[in-house]
């Protein structure tokens, strides 16, 4: 299949782009860079520096490349600056996204994945998470995110679109064979900066809060490898012929890990004692957050093949040992 990757040089963009070539699937990347690495994407996979929300230069992509599906990773994820700035949020992610999709259906392309995230739940009730849990957002980011899968909805029903989107909790690790990785600027989450403390590249990782009603006091997430939640972007396809599909899965292991656990499998990992200081809690910060993903499971045959937090922290430390300083240049 011909598979245009919005936001293919970014982080989970640029695994998935491996993973459809492993797979004999033919990607073509689109990103602006904004955020992403040139490097990240291979040489010889057709590559586009173009904003999303250019109808003009997308649907000639679209024609010129012959997509028949898109994917959609592009979007801007910092909490704490969506609630500073959420006008840059609702127009990237919301915004650009209704441009793309325009496009897409003036093209007849009408089949769809999308990147949505475990923050539209917001502050659950209980755990582990199911696709039917009610969604309250608590930031505009989760919110953004909201927006587009319920405009996925009304748009499966009335222009026949076909689309997943898939609810990730805590994207982990990288390629195994050490080609691409991690790196975001600034670069907000935790085995990454654990591993940066311990590597002394970054100062001591700050925790936030030991005094949650969790086992060890601190938060529980669930986190999943990149290249797992790639694999269930492409496992998906067969499902996306049905015109209308509207499809919704988590993608968690559904193993809670908790910050302690995190830095102790960093250590083990690395060999190197991880720096750091506790204090408050951040505001938002729910104690726990973990997935029931057995819909992706049974409905796709999709099950995490990295099941250990050691397993997963090991991919990252491969990347990060050879690149300490992350990708050269952008
Ligand atoms: N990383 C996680 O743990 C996580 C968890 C839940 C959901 N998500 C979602 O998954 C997606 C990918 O996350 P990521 O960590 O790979 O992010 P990322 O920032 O590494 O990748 C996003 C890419 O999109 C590009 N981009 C942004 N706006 C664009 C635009 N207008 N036009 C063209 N390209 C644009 C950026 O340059 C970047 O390369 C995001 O939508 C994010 O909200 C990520």
């Amino acid at each position: 299949m011909n598979v245009l990757v919005v936001g293919g040089a970014g982080y989970i963009g640029s695994h998935c782009v491996r993973q459809l070539i492993a797979a004999g699937h033919k990607p073509v990347v689109l990103d602006n860079l904004v955020y992403g690495h040139r490097a990240a994407v291979p040489e010889d996979t057709p590559f586009y520096p173009t904003n999303l929300g250019n109808e003009k230069e997308v649907g000639k992509i679209l024609r010129k490349e012959k997509i028949e599906l898109v994917m959609h990773f592009a979007a801007y994820a910092y909490v704490g600056e969506s609630v500073t700035d959420p006008l840059k949020y609702y127009f990237n992610n919301v915004a650009a996204t209704l441009h793309l999709l325009r496009c897409m259906i003036g093209s007849g392309v009408k089949k769809f994945v999308f990147s949505s995230t475990c923050a539209t739940y917001g502050i659950p009730e209980k755990m582990p998470l199911v696709e039917t849990m009610p969604q309250a957002p608590i930031n505009p980011y989760g919110q953004t995110k909201l927006d587009v899968e319920n405009i996925l909805k009304s748009f499966a029903h009335a222009y026949g679109l076909s689309f997943a989107a898939f609810r990730y909790f805590n994207a982990a690790g990288a390629a195994e064979d050490g080609s691409i990785g991690e790196h975001h600027d600034p670069e907000t989450h935790l085995i990454p900066l654990a591993i940066d403390a311990a590597n002394g590249v970054r100062p001591p990782l700050q925790i936030y809060g030991d005094d949650y009603p969790t086992p060890d006091g601190t938060c529980l997430r669930d986190y999943v490898h990149v290249d797992d939640l790639s694999r269930a972007h492409i496992a998906v396809f067969s499902k996306l012929s049905t015109p209308g599909a509207a499809l919704f899965y988590n993608l968690g292991t559904g193993t809670p890990t908790s910050v302690l656990e995190i830095i102790a499998a960093v250590e083990k990992v690395t060999g190197k004692p991880v720096p750091r200081s506790t204090g408050p809690r951040r505001a938002g910060d729910p104690p726990a957050l973990y997935a029931d993903s057995t819909k992706a499971k049974t409905e796709l045959g999709w099950t995490p093949q990295f099941t250990s937090i050691e397993a997963i922290v090991e991919t990252a430390w491969k990347w990060h040992e050879a690149n300490p300083k992350g990708y050269a240049k952008a």
